[in-house]
């Protein structure tokens, strides 16, 4: 159990943001297998201002989730304001900033990583975020997700952190690589062993989680209150369980594959509930491809589901698979 304010978040193994990936029905499966807390992927608050309901099916939640918090991104303080204050029939348990965004797209609109060249700045946004989160939505958390800083020469983590705790953030993510790293290079844990010892908020950690056993070492490297898997929880809903065993020294017995099939079309048949069979079908192309990772005959299988536009067509793709026992 975590604690952010007065929100009880029922464990501290999380599923991180992952833009193009972890939409409503994949945190949905991710909360299943344990992921204690989701987070939306990242979500212009100028889109929610402008058009909520083009905005509406990112920000969208799962029955299933038991704790998920909307990522917003923006550069104005008002407009984040505004957007916050629209998201009350979402039922998010905490806003989340997006301070870390490398991609151009969204740095040339003055917002993701580019904030933290402005510590002030972001502490306003917080600022901003937390009114919105009083008077709209129940005094709910606001929380921020940074890196280590702009590049190797601004590394101001601490900083940006204190800023944005100043301001009212409840919980702070450190992805400790360069906004210049991208997702190059490997992240440096100690950026995350520092900033816990400096800030009096819990710090989730983030960063080359790709195993259990990275979790284990990220947790006592670092002391992180709670981390997130990203990538490493693509196509592996599965390493949430597989993680609190190995915390909880319990047995765990490696997911077959047919059950990552099995999984995998109950993803497809519930994002086609939703965007309907051909878009959810398109969309899952990627997501078969990372469930079936390391399989036998991965690579041919991965050349038919590339093509894959039906229901059908998936189920067939798999039907030399047994059925999970
Ligand atoms: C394709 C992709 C999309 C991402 N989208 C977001 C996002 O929307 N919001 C965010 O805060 N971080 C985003 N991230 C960063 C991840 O949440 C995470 O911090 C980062 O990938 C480091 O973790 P990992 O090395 O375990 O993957 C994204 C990462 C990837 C690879």
């Amino acid at each position: 159990m975590l604690n952010i304010q007065s929100l009880n978040i029922p464990g501290n193994i999380f599923l991180a943001p992952v833009s193009g990936w972890t939409d409503s029905v994949f945190r949905g499966i991710c909360a299943e297998w344990g992921a204690a807390c989701t987070f939306t992927e990242l979500v212009s608050g100028e889109s929610i201002v402008r058009n909520l309901s083009r905005a509406e099916p990112l920000l969208q939640r799962s029955p299933l989730e038991t704790c998920c918090g909307i990522q917003l991104f923006g550069s104005d303080p008002q407009v984040l304001y505004r957007a916050a204050s629209l998201l009350a029939r979402f039922r998010p348990d905490f806003i989340d900033i997006n301070a870390g965004c490398p991609v151009q797209k969204v740095i040339k609109t003055g917002a993701g990583s580019v904030l933290m060249r402005n510590p002030a700045l972001l502490g306003s946004i917080v600022e901003g975020v937390r009114r919105a989160c009083e008077e709209f939505l129940h005094g709910i958390p606001v929380t921020v997700k940074i890196r280590s800083g702009w590049d190797d020469s601004r590394l101001n983590y601490v900083e940006c952190a204190r800023a944005a705790v100043e301001s009212g953030a409840a919980m702070v993510t450190l992805h400790p690589r360069t906004r210049a790293q991208a997702y190059t290079g490997t992240s440096n844990w100690d950026h995350i062993a520092d900033l816990v010892s400096r800030i009096p908020v819990p710090v989730t950690g983030s960063g080359d989680l790709f195993s259990p056993e990275d979790a284990q070492e990220m947790f006592e490297k670092t002391k992180c209150a709670a981390l997130m898997f990203a990538r490493g929880a693509l196509g592996n809903p599965f390493i949430f369980s597989a993680t609190q065993a190995l915390l909880n020294s319990e047995p765990f017995t490696p997911v077959e594959d047919a059950k990552k099939i099995e999984t995998g079309i109950k993803q497809l048949e519930e994002l086609s509930k939703i965007k309907g069979e051909s878009l959810a079908c398109r969309e899952m192309r990627k997501q078969f491809c990372a469930y079936t990772k390391g399989m036998p005959g991965s690579a041919e299988i991965r050349g038919k589901i590339v093509h894959a536009e039906t229901i059908a067509e998936y189920r067939d793709i798999f039907k030399h698979y047994p059925s999970p026992r």
